[in-house]
């Protein structure tokens, strides 16, 4: 493991002891938003905050100035600052796995060449190098110039890939679908589950596909299962077409014009038979959930244009920048960290709420799950000691209004407390009017008043004068004093949508330093892949099946049994 300073105990410093009696205090005088809002006419002002072109409402969070103090105590007890510094500047932070994390880099701009010489790379300039081959092999495929075997130009994209090799371009590819403008669109296959390939591949037209492989290992069961299956779809569709002869030559001359890999291990991408000059790398400071941003992302600059990555890449870079230089108490990314670790350890939260009132948004909240429960569901510390704490709370979400008609009455009048992000842009790509009222409007008022809701509910007395009868009353009540954050933007826009995801990254960044892990690992998944290697023979080999336990035999009876 390399060299870095044991984790700070976050529960033995004294913001914590201090945050304790204070959180104690708060519910022991009752919690109640709308007292605090009445005793403070600057509360909005004060818990309200612009990042890059977004803006930030935390004042209905469970906060009084003394917390946020605290937490910013915390913050610098546990030392967050040196922390993120060492990360922005290379440090192998990520202990268990001896590496740099570095996905910052992979935005900065390329003035900053020469800046950063990490393990002895320069790594500005490498990021640069493969992003500019990135852009011109876009260029061609967008132009037409790159075509397949039979001349045709590309107008689908394959991508193959699984979790942080899927998750994040498919997410930003539902999520910018609007900027797609070459007519060329991309599906993702991710499942071994071969109903996923089925699905994807109806209807595809081989000659004018190409196909993404996308694993940072190479290695990826699932990855590399699928991709030998579209291979040879690839090319027995083109030989059935009269497209190709089915001679080794002719088979090579396909794949090279139709298939390509993202990767950090080239070797292994030149081994499955993809030409060194269409694989495009990256490195293994980059995580895989952190990577949409690296060549992982390949297929939306193909899809977007290099322009339109390019601000993407330039939104992630201005939450860097706010992040690493704004002051922790005017620090909004910072402060949503540390008000996760306020819900998940001062009041016993679970779970945390992502409500995108976004349509194109509606996998932000998946991607958030690999990126934030991958990175901070773990029960020991970097050091390899046990935490001390709560750590990791289940994200998830779906967009807003959909999810009003579904999940939001437990959030309203349940009995646990589930932090919310609202997520929310003043313009929309798809402006609609119903019978002369605008339906952004509609939908945008529902944001609000969800928000509102929740922080400050309805009173018995408030029931009582709308002639509720007596003995429903108590079912109509909201208590409020539901936490959410309100993110406000102008436009979900490439630029935006890499805000939204630095954001988070580094919120989850915030949690794992308070906890003392190290969120860039992901041992915990492992076990479960080396267990398929060794049940999966047995469905067929009962030696193999004599191994497992009797829950395992028992089930893989009843496969025998229906197969
Ligand atoms: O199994 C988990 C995981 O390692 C993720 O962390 C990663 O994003 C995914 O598998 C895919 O890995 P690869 O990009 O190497 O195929």
């Amino acid at each position: 493991m390399a060299t870095v300073a044991a984790p700070i105990d976050a529960t033995s410093t004294a913001a914590w002891k201090a945050l304790e009696a204070h959180q104690e205090k708060l519910e022991a005088e009752g919690i109640d938003l709308k007292a605090w809002f009445a005793a403070d006419a600057d509360r909005v002002n004060k818990l309200s905050f612009d990042a890059g072109d977004l803006h930030f409402d935390l004042s209905k969070n469970l906060v009084t100035d003394e917390t946020v103090k605290l937490l910013c105590d915390l913050a610098r007890e546990v030392k967050l600052e040196e922390r993120r510094d060492a990360m922005f500047s290379g440090e192998h932070i990520n202990t268990t796995e001896d590496r740099a994390v570095l996905h910052t880099a992979l935005r900065r701009p390329a003035s900053e060449k020469g800046q950063l010489i990490v393990d002895g790379q320069d790594v500005v300039a490498d990021v640069h190098e493969v992003l500019d081959r990135m852009y011109a092999f876009a260029e061609r495929v967008r132009s037409g110039e790159w075509k397949g075997v039979t001349g045709k130009k590309i107008e689908h994209l394959v991508s193959i890939g699984i979790g942080g090799s899927d998750l994040g371009p498919v997410m930003a590819y539902e999520a910018l679908r609007p900027y797609a403008d070459a007519g060329i669109d991309c599906r993702y296959i991710s499942n071994i589950d071969p109903n996923d390939q089925a699905e994807k591949l109806k209807g595809l037209d081989p000659e004018t596909t190409l196909v993404i492989i996308v694993s940072k290992t190479f290695t990826t069961l699932e990855t590399l299962t699928n991709a030998r299956e579209v291979k040879t779809w690839m090319l027995e569709q083109l030989k059935a077409q009269g497209a190709i002869d089915g001679s080794d030559e002719q088979n090579a001359e396909a794949v090279a014009k139709h298939f390509v890999a993202v990767s950090t291990a080239l070797e292994k991408v030149e081994a499955f038979g993809i030409d060194p000059a269409n694989a495009f790398g990256f490195w293994n400071w980059v995580g895989g959930r952190y990577s949409v941003d690296s060549a992982v992302g390949l297929s939306l600059i193909v899809v977007l244009g290099p322009e339109r990555f390019q601000q993407f890449l330039e939104g992630f870079h201005a939450i860097d920048e706010y992040f690493c230089n704004t002051p922790l108490e005017n620090n909004a990314v910072a402060l949503m960290g540390l008000l996760n670790v306020w819900y998940v350890n001062f009041f016993g939260s679970k779970s945390h709420a992502v409500l995108p009132y976004c349509q194109y948004l509606h996998r932000f909240p998946a991607y958030l799950q690999q990126l934030t429960m991958e990175s901070n569901g773990k029960h020991v510390r970097w050091d390899g000691s046990a935490v001390t704490s709560d750590t990791g709370e289940i994200f998830w979400g779906e967009p807003g209004t959909n999810g009003q008609h579904a999940f939001y009455q437990l959030l309203h009048q349940g009995t646990v407390v589930v932090p919310a992000d609202f997520i929310a842009f003043a313009n929309t790509a798809n402006p609609a009017t119903d019978s002369g009222q605008d339906v952004h409007e509609l939908f945008l008022g529902n944001f609000l008043a969800q928000t509102k809701a929740l922080a400050f509910g309805k009173t018995a007395d408030e029931v009582r004068a709308e002639g509720t009868p007596e003995q429903i009353v108590p079912a109509r009540c909201f208590e409020g004093n539901r936490p959410t954050t309100s993110i406000f933007g102008d436009t979900l826009t490439p630029f935006a949508l890499g805000e939204l995801i630095a954001l988070y990254e580094h919120i989850t960044f915030v949690e794992g330093t308070v906890w003392g892990i190290d969120s860039y690992d992901q041992w915990g998944v492992e076990l479960g892949k080396q267990l398929a290697k060794q049940i999966t023979p047995a469905f067929h080999d009962d030696a193999a099946k004599a191994e497992q336990d009797a829950s395992t035999q028992a089930l893989i009876e009843f496969y025998r049994a229906h197969r």
